[in-house]
């Protein structure tokens, strides 16, 4: 059936939502955005509009080529597994993108280097020697959160080269106490190094310009007037290889930062749609065009989108956003989202449990609105929403009417001429809904929603059909009672369908009709249109869903208990632990080792064979059963802990003199221990 369209003038646009890393799942807090953008180009594309959504995913930069290396595969064999598994995710939360890509592509490539030619033609780009840490061991240059050590302020141990999670100090790397390489365990060195830079601080005339011209939400233009105002600085816009990604034209070994060609990727991904549909790419991008361009984001990454993107485009000769949207982030029963609660949530594990995505669509869009204020999915309070609003008050009005329809009346429908009050009421909030939906307060859009809901079951409880049903002669009343029920019901499909698309779908076929657009509000049914058999249509959340959704995964993480937290457990008595003496845990010598050489062993399923300098003659061999998280290359040079005086064993591929300590549990591993910086090998760990 095709689409009614309603604009004498639609519009183009094109529209996008950030672009997920291609090194982790999709969680809850990702589809805040997926579903605000979704629900939005739905909206867009009912009122008639040309909209296309695109997006891709982001798969450039240091940690997917760790990651791909740490699990032995090439980094484009990763995003290509990933690109799947957050195709699929999206597809089942019902995001229609209608061009899902990648930005390792073709597309991506030659924009990148094209845009960069035109800023270096417009003299925007420069060179400048920097220092900056390097991985002696691994012979690359580190990212700050690769590199660790101990807080400058409160001396925790183990924090990212930029930031402390304890105390939640900010800080440069250089900083940093005994820092060390989170990917060799090698203290880092600095290196000189040339970088290119995108001259962002000559930006700030057309920045200011473009931020006074209303593209921004309040909230965002207010930060950039903070950021005008310490100072805009040069970007810098260069890694050196070894790193995934696209080279620089002419200058080899370097590359660009992933978060020059992440946003490109908006472009790329648009471009190829434009190949596949005959869509004209210029007249979406050119200076002067005519259609509309918005972004979806995080308020995380407003600096990317309101000062590097707006500046690249306009100095490489292309038209800027017309708008970017930014949200808050979602926290989960009004906290971060946790591994030790079960609240932080993959999309899989939410599907698997729940089932229905459109709890999470309607619950997500009643507390949406156009700030960048946090969202809270508050669990209790989702189960209880959605079981009232959606099953208890609207389906309950065709599952209260439509069956006198169906079986008292052949499924035909009896029209008044002149609508009753509600319908009317009804009819007349769709261009209140749409403003709302337009201007992304999707909630206030949903509360409107549900008083027209409870008007219409007022409406239906005061005709009670169940009773003139009952009732000798009355059957013109009971047809045009339960017609003006359905009537309501059409309505209110139509007003929520950009956030239940399936319901609505499953609604249209039972209603018997074309697929409804914001336009079919003023075509209501006439007498004598003929409904399909009403089937159920949606079921209540069984609060036990969520129990063991959380459950799960919070056991996904449940490590082995430590004795206090055991004892901690018990309040009855004191739990059965085999407990040693000091003189027990003396007899064990453990040292700092130097992996010296490590190498596959010929027909081991699992281990690798070490080769552990301790500080004696000549370096101890032993066979570890590590293989399936380490590339042998990657351990030569690194510091370990091992176990000395382990009596030798005869394995089937040769003596094992010792053993390294790595740490494992049925979430992953094994992972070897690394002493702080500053440990020489031969040291005993005591
Ligand atoms: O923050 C992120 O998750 C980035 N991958 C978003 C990139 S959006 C765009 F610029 F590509
Ligand atoms: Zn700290």
């Amino acid at each position: 059936m095709t689409q009614q369209t309603s604009k004498k003038n639609p519009k183009k646009i094109l529209v996008t939502s950030a672009l997920p890393y291609a090194n982790g799942s999709i969680h809850l807090g990702h589809l805040v955005e997926y579903i605000q953008t979704d629900i939005w180009v739905r909206f867009q594309k009912m009122q008639g509009h040309t909209v296309h959504y695109v997006c891709a995913d982001d798969t450039h930069g240091t940690p997917i080529m760790l990651r791909a290396e740490k699990e032995g595969i090439t980094p484009e064999a990763l995003i290509a597994n990933v690109h799947d598994e957050h195709s699929a995710d999206f597809a089942e939360f019902l995001v229609e993108f209608d061009n899902y890509y990648s930005t390792n592509a073709p597309e991506n490539k030659e924009l990148s280097q094209s845009i960069y030619k035109k800023l270096k033609t417009a003299g925007k780009i420069a060179t400048k020697t920097i220092e900056q840490f390097y991985d002696p061991v691994k012979n690359m240059f580190l990212p700050d959160r690769f590199i660790k050590g101990e807080c400058p302020k409160c001396h925790a141990k183990d924090q990212y080269g930029d930031s402390c999670e304890v105390c939640g100090a900010t800080y440069n790397p250089t900083e940093l106490i005994n820092a060390y390489s989170a990917v060799s365990g090698a203290a880092p060195v600095r290196k000189e190094t040339e970088h290119y830079f995108f001259k962002l601080s000559e930006c700030e005339d057309f920045l200011k310009e473009w931020t006074r011209s209303g593209t921004l939400q309040g909230e965002a233009a207010n930060k950039m007037g903070e950021w005008f105002e310490s100072g805009l600085n040069d970007w810098d816009i260069s890694r050196d290889a070894p790193y995934f990604g696209f080279e620089i034209p002419d200058a080899p070994g370097k590359y660009f930062y992933v978060w020059l060609d992440a946003p490109i990727g908006y472009m790329a991904s648009f471009k190829k749609l434009c190949a596949d549909k005959g869509l004209d790419f210029d007249e979406y991008w050119n200076k002067d065009s005519n259609t509309e361009l918005y972004h979806f984001i995080g308020k995380d990454i407003l600096y990317f989108h309101a000062l590097f993107w707006p500046a690249t485009l306009e100095y490489s000769g292309y038209r800027t956003p017309t708008k970017i949207f930014a949200h808050g982030f979602l926290t989960v029963n009004g906290e971060k989202m946790s591994k030790s609660r079960g609240t932080f949530i993959t999309a899989r594990s939410y599907l698997d449990h729940i089932k229905n995505p459109e709890y999470l669509r309607y619950y997500y869009a009643a507390k949406l609105n156009s700030t960048m204020e946090d969202i809270d999915l508050n669990l209790e309070d989702f189960v209880a929403r959605v079981n009232s609003d959606l099953v208890g008050k609207y389906i309950n009005i065709a599952s209260r009417t439509a069956g006198f329809i169906n079986k008292r009346f052949g499924g035909k429908l009896k029209i008044p001429s002149t609508h009753p009050s509600a319908v009317q009421e009804i009819k007349n909030s769709a261009s209140l809904i749409a403003d709302c939906y337009l201007a992304r307060d999707y909630g206030k859009a949903l509360r409107e929603i549900m008083r027209l809901t409870d008007l219409a079951n007022a409406d239906i409880a005061a005709a009670a059909p169940w009773i003139t049903a009952k009732k000798e002669g009355e059957d013109a009343s009971l047809q045009l009672d339960c017609s003006s029920a359905i009537e309501m019901f059409r309505l209110l499909t139509i007003y929520l369908k950009p956030v239940l698309p399936n319901l609505a779908a499953k609604i249209e076929a039972f209603l018997n009709v074309p697929e409804l657009t914001w336009v079919s509000v003023d075509t209501p049914f006439e007498t004598g249109h003929q409904i399909n058999t009403y089937e159920h249509l949606i079921t209540r959340i069984d609060p036990k869903l969520i129990e063991a959704m959380t459950e799960a995964n919070k056991e996904n993480l449940q490590a082995t208990p430590t004795v206090a937290q055991t004892v901690a457990a018990s309040s009855t008595a004191l739990p059965e632990v085999e407990y040693i003496s000091i003189d027990d845990f003396t007899k064990v010598d453990l040292r700092i080792a130097k992996i010296v050489n490590a190498e596959h062993v010929e027909g081991a399923e699992k281990l690798l064979k070490l080769l552990l300098d301790i500080g004696e003659d000549k370096p101890r061999q032993v066979f570890a059963g590590i293989k399936s998280a380490y590339d042998p290359a990657t351990l030569v040079g690194r510091l370990t802990v091992m176990v000395a005086n382990l009596a030798p064993r005869k394995m089937k591929f040769g003596m094992s003199e010792g053993m390294v300590l790595a740490a494992s549990d049925e979430c992953g591993g094994p992972f070897i221990l690394s002493p702080d910086a500053g440990a020489q090998l031969g040291m005993r760990v005591k």
